[in-house]
């Protein structure tokens, strides 16, 4: 098989550059080890920023996250029994869309048919310097893509990132995990709530007007079975204002997991004929809500690097890495501190935890503070 842009990943980065790439008539396929289900079982990101929105309809995906997303224009963030709102709309001019990940990446699947070659194994990018081509294994019968470039969309577990050289990693992982229920239930608020408590921080999301999204930070050394549905809401409700935690309504979790915090960001973020994207290049604690996003970025600069690319101007790949790691970078920043803002670190000195309240004390003290996180949240220029 040939085709102008081989990607290796059925995750939303791929999908989705594979779907734009489609439109402007340069032709793809994508490499996904796992089948549709898998990939659509997931439980992941729920928040998309407006310029991701705007890629999603440019893609022409978009009309299903309209129809059935939540434009959100605030959220909340709350320090004991003190909650303030963060005029997303009034402070930056833009808001974000609530939809999951999961409705997202089926839209895509849906849009893109046969371009998907599911259950694939032994994937190797290779010929990167010369005449790039992915090999790999389908059904036990050997294959292989002949390409102009290979998108490495395969996630930070993929083997893409192996084959970048003279890679830099700079990263750090945190002290605690979150552990995240998905229940049948009305959300206890419309509009998101970042909670700092004292015995550490909740997350009260939502995916739908039935279906609530909570997470608590844990420590590492926890598993989902230590937490029954009981004892996660009865520990949710003492992180929560007492306002919010009485109305909130409880339910069987259909879905509970644990995930530890990491940031990571790989550098450069191409190699020859090979380009990263998405996670396969970074990775952010979700405080932030940045995971997807930052993808979305890398995929818009590589969409309209490519395009370029055949009408004759090479410029724009031989930028990609720098331009990409520029907004990479600021959505690492943010999502560290707002991780570092609102959770509660076992070891941190007297002073680190004075730091830490007089951070959320001049948030909410100061307009400049809460246009600066407002900026952030709804999603830096591309
Ligand atoms: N061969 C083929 N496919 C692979 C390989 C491989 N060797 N390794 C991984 N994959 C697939 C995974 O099964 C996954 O479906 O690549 C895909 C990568 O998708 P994601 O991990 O979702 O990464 P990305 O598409 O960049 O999306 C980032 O997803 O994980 C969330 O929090 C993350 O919201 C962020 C978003
Ligand atoms: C989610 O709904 O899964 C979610 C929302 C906001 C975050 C992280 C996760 O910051």
């Amino acid at each position: 098989m040939r085709v102008q842009v081989g990607i290796i990943g059925g995750g939303p980065s791929g999908l989705l550059l594979s779907q734009l790439l489609h439109l402007k008539g340069i032709s793809s396929v994508v490499l996904e080890k796992h089948s549709r289900d898998y990939v659509l079982g997931r439980i992941r990101a729920g928040v998309l920023e407006h310029g991701f929105c705007k890629l999603m309809r440019e893609a022409g995906v978009g009309a299903r996250m309209d129809a059935e997303g939540e434009v959100h224009e605030g959220i909340f963030i709350a320090d004991g029994e003190e909650m303030h709102r963060v005029d997303l709309q009034g402070l930056s001019g833009e808001s974000v869309m609530v939809y999951g990940q999961t409705e997202l990446t089926r839209d895509l699947y849906n849009a893109m048919g046969e371009r998907v070659i599911h259950g694939v194994e032994n994937v190797q990018p290779q010929g990167l310097l010369g005449d790039p081509f992915i090999t790999y294994t389908l059904n036990g019968a050997a294959a292989r893509i002949d390409c102009d470039f290979i998108i490495g969309a395969d996630g930070f577990h993929g083997v893409s990132r192996q084959a970048i050289l003279n890679i830099t990693e700079h990263g750090r992982t945190y002290p605690f995990g979150w552990l995240g229920v998905l229940s049948e239930t009305p959300p206890v608020s419309p509009e998101l709530i970042y909670s700092k408590s004292t015995r550490g921080f909740a997350l009260c999301s939502l995916r739908s007007q039935v279906l609530s999204r909570y997470y608590i930070q844990v420590p590492l050394s926890d598993s989902a079975e230590d937490w029954p549905d009981e004892k996660f809401w009865a520990e949710l409700k003492r992180r929560l204002p007492v306002a919010v935690a009485d109305r909130l309504v409880t339910g069987p979790s259909i879905e509970k997991s644990i995930a530890p915090l990491r940031s990571f960001v790989a550098e450069p973020m191409q190699h020859g004929r090979l380009f990263l994207a998405g996670d396969a290049a970074h990775i952010v604690p979700p405080t932030g809500a940045k995971g997807l996003n930052a993808a979305a970025s890398d995929i818009y600069y590589l969409y309209h690097a490519l395009a370029a690319y055949y009408a004759g101007d090479e410029a724009g790949l031989a930028g990609y890495s720098d331009r990409a790691l520029a907004r990479v970078w600021k959505a690492q920043r943010f999502s560290w501190w707002m991780t570092s803002l609102l959770h509660r670190f076992p070891e941190q000195s007297s002073f680190e935890q004075q730091l830490q309240d007089t951070d959320l004390d001049y948030l909410f003290s100061s307009e400049c503070a809460m246009k600066s996180l407002a900026e952030n949240y709804v999603g830096l220029p591309y």
